[in-house]
């Protein structure tokens, strides 16, 4: 058995994110447009007395090291088929925000996920691995995937797409995180006594990918939950706003937020971007990333 496995996983930001009235279990039927974005978190799974993680990064001291940790999480629901002990020392070198709503929490459960699997060699499918991820999150399987998918359902149920081309991205870090649950609330909330239509995927949208036309990307992105995050964090529309006014072509809220996504025609432009989002105070920090992103790697 190799002394440690580590495995680097992508975040991701929504591109498309069309969401659909409540289910009678709470979650809600989405059209769920991922792309994996070249930000990454590192886990690295070593055997252990016991099953324990711990967490380096800038924004470290905000990760639950407990039980609730989806990579945690992972390696015991891993263990538990398999009939192992989860007796690893999980490590997780972060650098994909926290609570930001770019999955850097499922993330880890994919990572961990992986590099558990490899340690223990169970011989897990792809499909029971992809199973286990769906169990864990909705999010989780498109970290294990990476690239660009479409998700439906929870967002679980995923279809690879096609990705033409390079698309560049600013992602300005907020202050705080916001609760995932909290905004789902609030957009129940704000759609109550209205009419709430079937989510489905653009058109557009997904030619834009396959095409790899930053210009129609653009035009096309939607976050059916950033009213929401809005609602709880008016503050974001400033964000947004610096951002386009900085030459950003687009700009959204990513997922649940609070993180703000901006769409850029280059590097060169997102780096004006950043910079005008870090001058004006808006953020704690503006990231510079492009996509796609390959999914969980083993290193
Ligand atoms: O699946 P996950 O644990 O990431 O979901 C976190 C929370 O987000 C859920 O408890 C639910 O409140 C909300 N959610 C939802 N509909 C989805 C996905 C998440 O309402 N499709």
């Amino acid at each position: 058995m190799s002394a440690s496995v580590t495995v680097r996983v992508p975040a991701k930001v929504n591109v498309q994110l069309a969401v659909g009235a409540a289910r009678s279990d709470g979650f809600h039927d989405l059209a769920n447009v991922f792309l994996a974005v070249g930000l990454y978190d590192e886990v690295t799974v070593t055997p252990a007395e016991a099953l324990r993680v711990t967490c380096s990064g800038p924004d470290a001291a905000q990760v639950p090291l407990d039980a609730t940790n989806l990579a945690a999480r992972a390696a015991i629901a891993l263990a538990g088929r398999y009939g192992i002990a989860p007796d690893v020392h999980i490590h997780i070198d972060k650098d994909i925000p926290v609570a930001g709503g770019m999955a850097g929490g499922s993330a880890d459960g994919a990572g961990a996920l992986l590099a558990c699997d490899a340690l223990w060699s169970t011989g897990a499918s792809r499909a029971e691995l992809l199973a286990i991820c769906a169990e864990l999150g909705s999010d989780v399987p498109f970290s294990l995937v990476g690239g660009a998918a479409l998700g439906v359902g929870r967002g679980e149920r995923l279809t690879p797409l096609e990705v033409g081309g390079t698309f560049h991205w600013v992602f300005a870090v907020a202050d705080g995180g916001l609760s995932t649950p909290a905004v789902y609330r609030e957009f129940d909330r704000l759609t109550a006594g209205t009419h709430v239509p079937e989510p489905a995927a653009s058109a557009v949208l997904l030619d834009a990918l396959r095409t790899g036309d930053t210009t129609a990307l653009a035009g096309a992105l939607s976050n059916g939950l950033q009213p929401a995050a809005l609602s709880l964090r008016p503050s974001l529309a400033g964000t947004l706003t610096t951002g386009t006014d900085a030459g950003a072509l687009a700009a959204l809220v990513s997922g649940s937020g609070p993180t703000t996504a901006f769409l850029t025609e280059d590097e060169a432009s997102a780096r004006k971007v950043a910079d005008a989002l870090l001058a004006s105070g808006a953020c704690r920090n503006a990231r510079i990333a492009s996509s796609p992103a390959p999914g969980a790697t083993l290193r």
